[in-house]
């Protein structure tokens, strides 16, 4: 009976183990987008680029502008949204100071139906082409923000990296210094722990638990 007791109680460790872990910053799809960005940037011998909470949370709005609609962001439907929609929509969503906009050198964006885990948008979603690459390892960019979204609760999913090559602490300046998290979606540099945002990875990062709970319940029993 004792022993039971201490697999319990290890059980009960583990559990709240990978909770805790689960709380770390990094548990956010936009982040470990970036730090896919940065990894295949130092690896072709090109600058790691600072991580903007603004500029990240602008490329959110950026993929909002589409409603949706997978269609219009490539193939012969494409559309863009309009430059004046930075500082007229995008910013002041954000609370980002519009004085201190700095010039977008690059933007990547991707739709699917179904959710990819972050290395995966990267390599299959992002990095379709050469121009895509050719624009991941420009030497114009000294910033990123990268953003995901699904849309009513599921598919189709969105992700959209911005670059600019402000100066990290006065460009896309938040006011008060704090971004304005909103939901649904993610975006990078803001200490936004995240993935619960995205419907169908929460039901990935749940399973170790219920795994744990199971084989705990079954030492409690006896089984
Ligand atoms: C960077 O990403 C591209 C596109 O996925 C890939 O072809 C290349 O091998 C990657 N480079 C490194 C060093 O990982
Ligand atoms: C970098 O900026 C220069 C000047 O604006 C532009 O001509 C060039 O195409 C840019 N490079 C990339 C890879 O976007
Ligand atoms: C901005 O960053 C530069 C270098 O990273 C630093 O020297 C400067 O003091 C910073 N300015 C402010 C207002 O934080």
């Amino acid at each position: 009976m004792a022993n039971k007791i201490w697999i319990l109680l290890l059980c009960i460790l583990f559990i709240s183990a990978s909770a805790s872990v689960q709380n770390k910053v990094t548990d956010n799809p936009a982040d470990q987008l970036v730090a896919a960005i940065n990894s295949n940037r130092t690896a072709g011998k090109a600058s790691s680029l600072y991580s903007s909470p603004g500029l990240a949370c602008i490329a959110l709005q950026y993929i909002k502008r589409y409603q949706g609609d997978c269609t219009a962001v490539g193939g012969p439907k494409a559309e863009k949204p309009a430059d004046s929609e930075f500082a007229e929509t995008f910013a002041p969503n954000c609370g980002v100071e519009v004085s201190t906009l700095t010039p977008i050198t690059g933007r990547l964006l991707g739709c699917q139906s179904e959710y990819a885990k972050p290395s995966e948008a990267f390599s299959n979603i992002l990095m379709e082409n050469e121009k895509s690459i050719e624009i991941l390892h420009s030497k114009n960019h000294t910033e990123v923000g990268a953003a995901v979204s699904g849309s009513n609760g599921g598919g189709p999913y969105f992700w959209c990296v911005l670059f600019s090559n402000g100066r990290s602490n006065n460009s896309f300046v938040l006011e008060g210094h704090v971004a304005k998290i909103s939901r649904p979606g993610c975006f990078s540099g803001a200490n936004d722990e995240c993935s619960g945002a995205i419907a169908l990875s929460k039901t990935f990062h749940l399973w170790p638990i219920a795994a744990a709970g199971l084989i705990a319940l079954a030492y409690a029993f006896g089984i």
